[in-house]
Order: structure tokens, then sequence, then C-alpha cells
């Protein structure tokens, strides 16, 4: 079957990356066809918006986008493309997985750890933010709903459903924060009356961020709401070695964006140098999504077996190969 993604190839380090990640979908051929769009700083400089209207058309249409890093200009009056992307195409579950390679410089083996993120609503939402005249105070105001709540639970029980996995941590701060975490966490034990197979852990966020330090292999999926999940998904990358390595889905019912979790990385930007593991995994995570999952699991052996092999590292992986001789070294392993 032949499916066409829309492509975002972003700014900074996002065209070396992106160009590597579709060499090895070729390589895998698997029908894909691209419709390259503009978001970013370089669609600011080419069409005047960051993000412009044939891009949200073409991802409304493919229903499925590739996206590299982009960079939102820091001042006024810009908002940030990603946030605004997940809020156009109701992209509610923020999917990042952490799995350990063999042979990365990471404090530990063996972590395989999937972080389900609620990526519409709560403290992250930036609602209602404001500072007095006087600069003196500061309000935001948290909406958490038992919609939201429910559809991000189900997605994560359903997800660890389907892949096998044996348990679910809710994490929360419902002894503190007792409507906004209070309601989520309320809702999640409902929904996990749904599924007797799962086990549901309940943990306070606090002792989540220790626990993950201490003893990572507890984990399995964790399922939180949006601000605890943005921080909780960095410091799982960073338990597997770093962002480098870290992909990110955001899905939700109409359309799907997949992505790598670092940003645009403009001190390296076009030196050749990056490492694109992290959207070369989000675009296994894509094939799966596409109902190609085979691939996306040639994808995910080859990285594997490419970085344990350690001939041609990237720098941040401790190797001198640059990003084209890296992906030639994957590709003859898919
Ligand atoms: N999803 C996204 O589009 C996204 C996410 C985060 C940040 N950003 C944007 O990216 C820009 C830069 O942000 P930042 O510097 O805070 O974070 P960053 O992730 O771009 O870079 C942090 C550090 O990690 C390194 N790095 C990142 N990706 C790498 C890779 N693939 N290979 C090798 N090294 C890599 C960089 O060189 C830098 O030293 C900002 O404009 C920010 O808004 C975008």
């Amino acid at each position: 079957m032949s499916h066409t993604i829309a492509v975002i190839k972003g700014d900074g380090i996002g065209p070396e990356i992106t160009a590597a990640t579709l060499k090895v979908l070729d390589a895998l051929d698997c029908g894909l066809s691209y419709d390259f769009v503009d978001a970013g700083e370089t669609a600011l400089g080419e069409h005047g918006s960051l993000l412009p209207q044939p891009t949200l058309d073409a991802i409304a249409r493919h229903k499925v986008a590739l996206k590299g890093p982009l960079t939102t200009p820091i001042g006024d009056g810009f908002t940030s493309i990603n946030v605004e992307l997940r809020r156009r195409f109701d992209l509610y579950a923020n999917v990042r997985p952490a799995l350990s390679v063999p042979g990365t410089r990471a404090r530990y083996e063996g972590i395989d750890i999937i972080t389900v993120r609620e990526n519409t609503e709560g403290a992250y939402g930036s609602e209602g933010q404001v500072l007095s005249p006087d600069g003196q105070s500061a309000q935001s105001l948290i909406r958490v709903s038992r919609r939201g709540s429910e559809r991000i639970s189900r997605y994560a029980f359903e997800l660890a459903r389907r892949l096998g996995r044996k348990r679910v941590t809710v994490v929360h701060k419902a002894n503190i924060m007792k409507t906004t975490s209070g309601l989520f966490l309320n809702v999640a034990r409902e929904v996990a009356g749904e599924f007797p197979d799962i086990e549901m852990v309940e943990m306070i966020v606090d002792n989540t961020c220790m626990q993950l330090v201490l003893d990572p292999e507890q984990f399995d999926v964790i399922v939180t709401t949006n601000l605890f999940g943005d921080v909780i998904s960095d410091l799982c990358a960073g338990l597997v070695g770093g962002l480098g390595l870290a992909p990110g889905a955001n899905i939700g019912a109409d359309a799907a964006i997949f992505e790598a979790v670092h940003g645009s990385a403009p001190d390296i930007a076009g030196k050749g140098v990056a490492n694109p593991c992290a959207l070369i995994l989000a675009a296994g995570m894509m094939l799966d999504h596409l109902g190609l999952p085979e691939q996306g699991d040639r994808i995910r052996r080859a990285v594997r077996e490419t970085i344990t092999a350690g001939d041609r590292l990237t720098r941040d992986l401790g190797g001198t190969a640059d990003t084209v001789s890296f992906t030639q070294a994957l590709i003859e392993r898919l």
C-alpha cells in the first residue's frame, strides 16, 4: 500500500537529519511518497508565516507528518509552533519511548520506558497568563478535563496492552493539586479498571523522579499530565544517553506528527555532524502508525546494531563520523 506523508524539513540541523531519515525510508522501499512543506524560521523567511496555511492543509490531507526540529523566534508575538500544531490538530497523546542501546555512554542498561504525556491541557497549556502591572505577581490557569484525562489514560492502557506491556504508572500530584491532578488520577483509576490484565501503579511526581534515577527498571509505561510528562520524558531520555536518541510522536484522532525530541541545534547546523537517530527512530514510530511495524522494527534494529558496532558514530555518541557516513552505515544494516 502506498502512503503520502507531509514532510517538514525544519530549521538548523533539520534539513540534514531529514535527508538522512528519508534515505533510510527510501532504502526500506515501503511505498512512501513525500509532500514537502515548510514551517518555522524557514517558512517565516519564504512565506511570511511560521506556519503557512498550505502546511496545515498538507497535514490535514495526509494525516501523517514527519517533522524536523523548528526554531521559534524569540520575542513577543511568536507562540511555539510545536504547541500550535498540537492545538490545531488536537494531538492529545505525546508518546516518547526511552530505550537503552548497547554502546551508548548511558548510566543504565536495560531501560525500556514509554512516557505517554497529555499534550493539550494542564499547566503547560499556558492559559490565562497574567503578570501584574507592578511585576510583583504572576498567575496562569491550569485546566484539566475529564475528557482529556480519560482519552490519554485510555491511550496509555491500550498501548500497553497492544505492546504486551505489564504495568502502567500513573504519575500525579493529587496530594497537593487536589482538583486538577486529583481529577486526572480519579479518571485514570476508572480507566485502569477496564484493563485488569495491566497492573496500575500510582506514583507522586517528585517520588517518580527519584525512583527513575534510583531504580528505572521498575517502569514500563508512564502516563501523566502535560508539564510532568515534559519533564519526566527528558529525564528518561537522559537515562538512556540523551536527546540524540529520543524520538517522539504526537497522536490525535485525525492526524499524527512524528519528530525528534531535540531542537534545531543551531550550534552545529550546516556542519554535517548531527546525529540523525532521533528522527530516524521517529520515522520508525511513524511506520508502526501506518501499519508497517515490520519496517519499524527493521529501523530500530539497524539503529541498535549501528550504534553497538561503534565504528561510524557521530560525535555526540563518541565517534568522529559525519551524518552521511553514519546514515550509510545504518542503511547497510537495514
Ligand atoms: N521539537 C522541536 O521542534 C524543538 C524542540 C526543542 C527545541 N526547539 C528549538 O530548537 C532551538 C535550539 O534549542 P536548544 O539549543 O535549547 O536545544 P537543542 O536540542 O537544539 O540543542 C541542545 C544541545 O544538544 C545538541 N544536539 C541537539 N540535537 C542534536 C543531534 N541530533 N545531534 C547532535 N547534537 C545535538 C546541540 O548541538 C546542543 O548542544 C530553539 O529555537 C528551540 O525553540 C525545537
